[in-house]
């Protein structure tokens, strides 16, 4: 489907900003990066150029310095947006912000403009009050950091977002490469963080109860359930782990229907402060002396490696 976007506009230009600007540039629109301050604009282009360098190195960009020739920067949103076709912001993590900047953006933006929300959790029927003349053209378009590399987007429309938006949205992103889904209900944290939120406390109260250090907690993710959720989600996951009756004898007879060890699982909703410093200490523990750029690139080359085998071309 054609989404008719050829100018975008990224609003908010830290980690999740970079990476989107960089995608759309390389993929030959036309970005225009916005922040709050020069100097946060500058170190934003600094690492927008590393993350396409680092795509082109690794066969997945074209051109970086013709993709670089087509960034601008501004500070202010209502300049940003007033040519685009698309507007992909990630401001801070808060109704209050992200209404104040969509209050700005609709008045600004074209008519038929997109207005996407990288929000990790936030509903889009509250952001979208804001958008008083279009409420219909905004959806949360939610990325996965690092958002250059890892393929998912989630789109979760509010109650007035309007199906074109949707799949002008689909389409747009499926172009640059990305995998969308579209959540039918708008639920908090989405599909993703919701699963990712489930795993992170069990994985904090283990080490809360000193069950098991940092360390061996992430290499049994790694090792075990981690290297198959590359391939495969936990549905099919399950249907290969009931033998030949498949789903429906794991459902029926094994799995975790009565599983007495459930009742033993972390259920609290505010993670106790133990459970953060123990987290904090065994995580400097297990990465020592080195730097967190040292991790992200040992990170994103074997990200590379990963969407080579499982996405590209496929
Ligand atoms: N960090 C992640 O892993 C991740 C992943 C997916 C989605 N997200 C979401 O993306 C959004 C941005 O997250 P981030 O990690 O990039 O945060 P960040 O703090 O790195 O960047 C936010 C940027 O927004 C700018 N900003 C704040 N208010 C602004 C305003 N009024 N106008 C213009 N710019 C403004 C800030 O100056 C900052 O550079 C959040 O909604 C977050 O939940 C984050």
């Amino acid at each position: 489907m054609n989404h008719g976007v050829e100018r975008v506009a990224c609003v908010g230009a830290g980690l999740v900003g970079q990476g989107w600007a960089a995608l759309f540039a390389l993929n030959g629109y036309a970005v225009v990066l916005e922040d709050l301050t020069e100097e946060k604009l500058d170190k934003a282009i600094g690492r927008v150029e590393a993350h396409m360098r680092f795509l082109a190195e690794a066969g997945l960009g074209g051109d970086v310095d013709a993709a670089l020739g087509r960034i601008e920067t501004t500070t202010s949103i209502a300049e940003a947006v007033a040519e685009a076709d698309f507007v992909q912001e990630s401001v801070y993590e808060s109704y209050e912000v992200k209404k104040a900047v969509y209050a700005e953006m609709d008045e600004a933006a074209p008519a038929d403009a997109i207005l996407a929300s990288s929000t990790s959790g936030l509903l889009m029927t509250e952001i979208q009050k804001a958008a008083r003349r279009h409420p219909e053209r905004c959806i949360v378009a939610h990325p996965w950091n690092p958002t250059h590399l890892v393929p998912l987007v989630e789109l979760c429309p509010g109650e007035l977002t309007s199906e074109e938006t949707t799949r002008r949205t689909y389409a747009l992103m499926e172009g640059i490469g990305k995998v969308p889904v579209v959540l039918r209900k708008e639920v908090p944290g989405f599909i993703a963080n919701r699963l990712a939120a489930a795993l992170w406390r069990e994985a904090l109260d283990l080490v809360d109860k000193e069950v098991a250090s940092v360390e061996d907690v992430d290499r049994a993710v790694r090792a075990g359930p981690g290297i198959r959720w590359a391939i495969m989600g936990p549905y099919l996951t399950y249907h290969l782990g009931g033998g030949p009756g498949g789903i429906e004898y794991l459902m029926r007879h094994i799995g975790v229907k009565k599983a007495k060890w459930l009742e033993t699982m972390a259920k609290w909703t505010v993670t106790p402060e133990s459970a953060v410093e123990k987290a904090i200490r065994g995580v400097a523990d297990m990465v020592g002396d080195k730097s967190l750029e040292e991790l992200e690139r040992w990170r994103d080359e074997r990200l590379v490696e990963l969407l080579r085998l499982l996405w590209l071309g496929r």
